[in-house]
């Protein structure tokens, strides 16, 4: 359903005034109460004419949805309430449809809303123009160059969480549809010295922050930079943190809409290595070093930071530490090159990193200008959208360089405000063919120029003062400017030579105070030269030329040596005052849509409105003189048609309907109603009313109108109303009645048809139930007959049976009576065997009995067929307790003998060589229990296999019993060798135990004894018969971990050869015979020095002693 076109105005539910042309009286008072009125009442849109007044709400107001998109979408400007998007749609439509250029001109204080304001009016444009994928990309582009711009160049400061510290102007082209199809950024005056210093409560640029609390980990690491912003003196820690902000969010949108305006992944690297850097810069300090020539020269006091900035730009570090050591000027073919000391090197480091930034954001916006151009060579519409600070003054001569050139600038928007608005007023009336009449204003031309002008004005006279040779200081160029500008009538200067100021105390010395069209400001001069003069030194940009880093070494065009240019860059207050005058030029050319942005309260707070503070506002921003201007001629014009439709109800001939021209019928009306000619005049298309108070008259009038109409309305509606009702009370009734009537007949033909149907049934009942009763008897009396025979059955079946029992039992009682009879004969008969034999027989077979039980027991309890199990069942009964105990010696036997059926002849052999040797030891040397494990293997050393030892094999052809290796006690000193011991069936042989060679070998004859201790060693000697030819030398003496099995296999040997026992000696004390000595061997305990192992030394000549552990 197409929506119905409500013919609504401005003039409808006004709080106030919503246009203040219609203030009535208008003064300062007056035109605060109204604005006060409307925020108060969350109107914070006013008229002024078609200038928009924006009280910043410092709150969301639920006035920019959708919703009211539509609303305003394709209305006129004054149809609906006072709002920004009936600027904005006033603005595009025009650009549309007549082929207007646009700018929209947003001017404010700082925090007044202006950045807010133009986005609202980029968004609003963005809902209503064209609809399309290509369209939607550029619309978005536009949209997202926002967030990239903020963050780089928006900053907290005690004003304002986002405050912009830059104008911009950017101009939306569209085709001839309305289609947005790309756009252009300017950007004015970036506060770069923020990059270095921020007064307190406030914030260097967002990106830094956003870059330190959002990159990740990764990306920190490759920036080489820390998370900590306490870390970086750039950075102000007092208010690192704003309140509702989220730095590292807001990083991801920016990455985000950075991608979308269409930087590839490479270039916000570069961005942000930049960013870095500069961080980084802050860190560099320097230390004075005095040189032998007296000067003073700097030095960086740690060179860490200087190098990770060399690496992230990839510069020479040489190149970057001289840069900030020296400073070479060069005039014509003259180099001179001079040392910095300390504070020109920290001025040399801040110049760097505020020109670093400040390109780096030209940049920024050259590369988002690229993304957005629009790419059709079509003819384009431009719609230009201006954020710039409004007029700036602070309290204590604060002013500086920087509010100069703001205030400058604004004065150039307030001078085309007043000749577009006037122009466009005279161009209306002759349009309307209304005669001019001339209107009297404050033309500020004349400030304009003190400041601009080429000859004498402030500007020139600065840039003239930075160019001049000699020393040149603030205070030189206020000199000047007391001598050229001592007669401007808007200048003052308590110095100047018309002594008008001379007792003025509110005027410094070192000031000069300029008369705006907004009010006085007092500039400061300090800083003026230097801010203009805006020096980086030259060997700073030849190091930044030679980044390897392209972006940095583009950033830096004048430090290329084939360019070298003597020539002065321009300075700052010139290329200001060029880029203010394209842009004034530019807005010139364009229909100028103005919104002025007021802020209602210091403290960003909703609900508070400081009169004082707006009214200061609305002195500067000229308000009162944009209404007198606007409403110099007519305060009030409307076309025709809107203008009878909304009071032709006030005379008879117009209402309900004129038929004619609407411009007869204002005039008819008009007339009728007796307003003075002079109050009003006839244009072409439209009225023009000379004063509000008739409009509100009209109004008046009307609204009186709109009662009795209302009334007669509401009569007549009600009176139709009433009948109808009654009409529709009427119908229902009898619809109600007729259907009452079908419904009561109904029930009761309901009724009856129920009542016969009891009555019939009760009747049919009545006859069923008697012919049942009469089925009911004659079944009956045929039921009793058969019982009566059944009963007479039964008695004479019972008879029966009770004989038949009867006759059962007679018999059974004869035959059980006979069988007792017959036992108890049988019994008497055999009374006396049973007692002579019974007794021994029962107590055989009990025997029997338990003793088969025992072995079947002792079947199931037999112990393991292990010799060494010493399990034995307990015993039963006690008459048993020898064939127990037989039982179980006959058992192990039989185990035992299984046991060694399973031995080979090997195993057999050394069971005997053990048991021969536990009848030679068992209880005699405590060494043997630990033999007893010990399998005697006899050849321990394989002599066999090991090829060292093949010529000792060969050397020997009997049977080896024993190879190992013993220690061999030296005789001399009671040292140990190691010699491998070996016994054949007829000879005992020591061999080197290295090279295998045999050292000594005795035949078993002359083998005579073999002596060694009772202890848990492992010494023994053998003893040589006297006189032999191996005795020759003395007895040995050994020492080895077989010792038993050695001596029990010699022991053996021994006597299968020669038939006669070796004799062996144990005992703690015995004598050997060395060459010609007795030497007695004595074994004594203890000596735990060397641990468990026994040691052995040679006392005397007579004593040998062996300490056992
Ligand atoms: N229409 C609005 N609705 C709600 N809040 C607003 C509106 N306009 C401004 N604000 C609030 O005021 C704050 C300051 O606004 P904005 O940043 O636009 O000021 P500005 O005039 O651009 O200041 P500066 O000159 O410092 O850049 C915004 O962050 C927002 O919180
Ligand atoms: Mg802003």
């Amino acid at each position: 359903m197409a929506k119905m076109e409500v013919k609504t105005s401005l003039l409808d539910n006004m709080i106030g005034v919503g246009d203040m042309v219609l203030l009535e009286p208008l003064n300062e008072e007056t035109f605060i109460n109204n604005l006060k009125k409307r925020f108060d009442h969350n109107e914070i849109y006013t008229y002024i004419g078609n200038v928009v007044i924006s009280v910043n709400p410092y709150r969301p107001l639920p006035i920019y949805s959708p919703e009211k998109v539509e609303d305003y979408r394709n209305r006129n400007f004054y149809e609906l309430s006072p709002h920004i998007f009936a600027l904005s749609d006033e603005a595009y439509r025009s650009l549309r449809d007549q082929d207007k250029d646009q700018c929209i001109l947003i001017t404010g204080e700082s925090g007044a809303g202006k950045t807010e304001a133009s986005k609202l009016v980029m968004s609003y444009v963005a809902a209503v123009c064209g609809k399309g994928a290509e369209v939607n990309q550029v619309k978005e582009q536009l949209l997202q160059s926002n967030p990239v711009l903020e963050a780089f160049g928006n900053a907290k400061t005690v004003r304002n969480d986002n405050s912009s510290r830059f104008g911009k102007y950017m101009d939306i082209e569209f085709d001839f549809k309305g289609d947005p199809l790309g756009g252009v950024i300017s950007n004015y005056l970036l506060e770069k010295s923020r990059v270095v210093k921020q007064p307190r409560g406030e914030r260097n640029f967002h990106v830094f922050y956003q870059l330190l609390s959002g990159a990740s980990e990764e990306l920190l690491n490759k920036l080489t930079l820390e998370r900590d912003f306490s870390r970086y003196n750039y950075l102000s820690l007092d208010s690192a943190k704003v309140n509702g902000v989220d730095d590292a969010a807001n990083f991801r949108t920016v990455r985000n809409a950075m991608q979308i305006v269409g930087f590839m992944d490479h270039e916000a690297e570069s961005v942000l290595e930049v960013v870095a850097a500069v961080l980084k810069l802050g860190n560099i300090e320097f230390k004075p070093e005095s040189r032998v020539n007296g000067l003073d020269e700097s030095k960086i006091k740690d060179k860490n930071e200087l190098k990770e900035i060399c690496e992230l730009t990839r510069i020479d570090q040489s190149v970057l530490e001289r840069a900030f050591s020296f400073r070479t000027v060069e005039a014509k073919q003259e180099k001179v090159s001079t040392t910095l000391n300390v504070a020109q090197a920290y001025y040399a480091r801040d110049a760097l990193a505020k020109n670093l930034y400040s390109r780096l954001f030209s940049w920024l916006v050259n590369r988002i200008n690229e993304s957005i151009k629009a790419q059709t060579k079509v003819r384009k519409k431009v719609m230009g959208v201006l954020d710039i600070y409004g007029f700036e003054i602070f309290e204590n001569a604060d002013n500086s360089f920087e509010q100069f050139i703001i205030n400058y600038c604004n004065e150039k928007l307030q001078q085309i405000f007043i000749e577009l608005t006037l122009k466009e007023e005279q161009e209306e009336y002759v349009r309307e063919g209304i005669e001019w009449t001339h209107i009297d204003y404050f033309n500020n031309a004349i400030i304009c120029d003190l400041i601009e002008n080429n000859t004498n004005g402030i500007l020139a006279m600065l840039d003239e003062e930075c160019l001049r040779p000699g020393t040149v200081t603030d205070e030189t160029f206020l000199e000047k400017l007391n001598q050229v500008c001592a007669t401007h009538q808007h200048f003052e200067s308590r110095m100047s030579k018309s002594s008008r100021f001379l007792n003025d105390t509110s005027l410094p010395h070192s000031c000069f105070r300029i008369q705006h069209y907004a009010g006085k400001v007092l500039y400061q001069v300090e800083g003026f030269v230097d801010k203009n003069n805006d020096l980086l030194y030259r060997d700073l940009s030849q190091a930044m030329w030679k980044a390897g880093h392209s972006l940095i070494k583009s950033l830096f065009p004048e430090g290329n040596p084939a360019k070298i240019n003597l020539k002065r860059p321009p300075t700052a207050g010139s290329q200001f005052k060029a880029s203010v005058a394209t842009l004034m030029k530019n807005l010139q050319t364009k229909n100028p849509n103005y919104i002025r942005c007021i802020k209602p309260n210091d403290k960003k707070a909703a609900h508070i409105f400081s009169e004082a503070l707006v009214c200061h506002q609305i002195r500067y921003l000229g308000l009162l003189e944009s209404v007198r201007v606007r409403r110099a001629g007519y305060a009030f014009r409307q076309a025709y048609e809107p203008c009878l439709e909304r009071y032709k109800m006030l005379c008879k001939q117009t209402w309900p309907h004129w038929k004619g021209p609407a411009r007869a019928g204002v005039e008819v009306l008009f007339n009728e109603l007796e307003i003075p000619m002079e109050e009003y005049s006839f244009g072409r298309s439209k009225i023009f009313i000379r004063n509000p108070r008739t409009l509100f008259k009209l109004e008046d009038l009307r609204k009186q109108r709109l009662e009795d109409l209302a009334t007669l309305i509401q009569k007549i509606y009600r009176g139709w109303k009433c009948r109808t009702h009654f009409l529709l009370m009427r119908k229902s009734q009898i619809v109600i009645a007729a259907w009452y009537r079908r419904y009561a007949q109904q029930k009761r033909y309901q009724q009856i048809k129920s009542s016969t149907l009891v009555i019939q049934s009760y009747i049919r009942g009545w006859k069923a139930r008697k012919i049942l009763r009469e089925l009911k008897h004659q079944k009956r009396c045929e039921e009793a007959a058969t019982t009566i025979a059944a009963y007479w059955h039964g008695t004479q079946a019972r008879r029966e049976l009770k004989r038949l029992k009867e006759e059962a039992r007679r018999k059974h009682a004869v035959a059980v009576i006979w069988a007792y009879w017959l036992g108890l004969k049988v019994r008497r008969e055999y009374r006396k065997f049973f007692r002579a034999n019974a007794g021994k027989k029962i107590y055989e077979f009990t025997l029997q009995r338990i003793v088969q039980k025992y072995f079947l027991e002792m079947k199931n309890k037999m112990p393991s067929l292990s010799p060494i199990d010493k399990n034995w069942p307990p015993r039963p009964y006690l008459f048993l307790d020898s064939t127990h105990k037989e039982l179980k010696r006959i058992f192990h036997l039989w185990r035992c003998k299984k046991y060694r059926d399973q031995f080979t002849d090997q195993q057999k052999l050394i069971y005997e060589e053990k048991l021969e040797a536990s009848e030679l030891f068992k209880d005699k040397k405590a060494l043997y229990p630990s033999s007893v494990g010990q399998p005697f293997q006899g050849a321990y050393l394989e002599i066999n296999k090991n090829p060292k030892y093949k010529k000792l094999k060969d050397a020997i052809e009997e049977k080896i019993i024993i190879a190992e290796v013993v220690n061999k006690i030296n005789r001399a000193n009671g040292k140990s060798t190691s010699r491998i011991f070996l016994l054949t069936n007829n000879n005992l042989l020591l061999a080197d135990q290295k090279s295998g060679q045999i050292k000594s070998e005795v035949p078993l004859v002359d083998v005579t004894k073999v002596s060694m201790s009772s202890q848990n060693d492992g010494f023994f000697a053998v003893h040589l018969k006297e006189g032999s030819e191996a005795a020759s030398k003395g007895d040995f003496l050994f020492s080895s971990d077989h010792l038993i099995e050695m001596a029990t296999k010699l022991y053996r040997t021994t006597l299968s050869q020669t038939k006669q026992k070796l004799n062996i000696e144990i005992s703690d004390e015995f004598l050997v015979q060395f060459r010609q000595d007795k030497v007695c061997v004595k074994f004594i305990q203890g000596n735990q020095k060397n641990g468990r192992v026994p040691t052995c030394k040679r006392k005397n000549n007579r004593l040998l002693e062996v300490a056992v552990p």
